[in-house]
């Protein structure tokens, strides 16, 4: 599995009249990052694994983007941190081949097409790191995040009742969707597919 992003950043997108540049995280995001997460509730928050509001949690998640187990990208607004997104995997796993999907935008910048990109870059940055198949988890209220990653071909796998609990102790169901990358690939070659796109160049 490739570590090394090809792809090019700075990009950026108009949201709530104002241009957002997305680029990659590094550990120099670390105080903008801890700002962030603080502006999100709890139940935002249900689908990470750990408590993103620890900053222990915070610098282990910087110093995993220096070990290439994690590879992210920030979305800022002039100074502030508005978006970010991750994909999580472990090379010395079974599951070295699976890439775990987190994605996350700001309260007062959802609706205006910033999660949308960021799912979109995100799934691409996991094609390009070679991952043979990508999950993502989210509490099964979030129709409009399930949404997108049907559209990118997500489908869902499991459905974990009472998974998680809140800091008040309310338990939520959380649904795991997933892209078999490999499969897809490998019926877009029966098909054809690279070969018809190839020739249009
Ligand atoms: C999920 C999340 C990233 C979406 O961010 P966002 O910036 O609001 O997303 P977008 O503005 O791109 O909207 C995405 C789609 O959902 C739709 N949508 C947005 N809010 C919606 C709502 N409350 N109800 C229904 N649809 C909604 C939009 O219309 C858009 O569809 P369209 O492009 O066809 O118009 C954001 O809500 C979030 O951070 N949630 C908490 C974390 C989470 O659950 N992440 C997902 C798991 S990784």
């Amino acid at each position: 599995m490739s570590t090394a992003v090809l792809r090019g950043y700075p990009r950026s997108l108009s949201c709530n009249a104002s241009t957002v540049v997305i680029r990659l995280m590094t550990a120099a995001d670390g105080p903008a990052l801890s700002a962030f997460v603080q502006t999100l509730s709890s139940r935002d928050l249900l689908f990470v694994r750990r408590d993103i509001t620890h900053p222990k949690v915070i610098m282990a998640w910087l110093q995993a983007l220096e070990q290439g187990n994690v590879t992210s990208l920030v979305a800022y607004d002039g100074d502030e941190l508005v978006g970010c997104t991750a994909i999580v995997s472990d090379t010395l796993s079974w599951s070295r081949h699976v890439g775990e999907m987190r994605v996350l935008v700001a309260p007062a910048w959802r609706g205006c097409g910033l999660g949308r990109a960021l799912i979109q870059e995100c799934f691409a940055l996991g094609l390009e790191r070679g991952l043979e198949k990508l999950t993502v988890q989210m509490t099964v209220d979030q129709q409009a995040a399930i949404t997108v990653f049907e559209e990118l071909g997500f489908r869902a796998e499991a459905v974990l009742h009472k998974h998680v609990k809140d800091h008040e102790g309310n338990a939520y169901d959380l649904a795991l969707l997933s892209h078999d990358v490999a499969e897809v690939q490998a019926l877009m070659e029966t098909l054809g597919v690279p070969e018809a796109l190839d020739s249009e160049g």
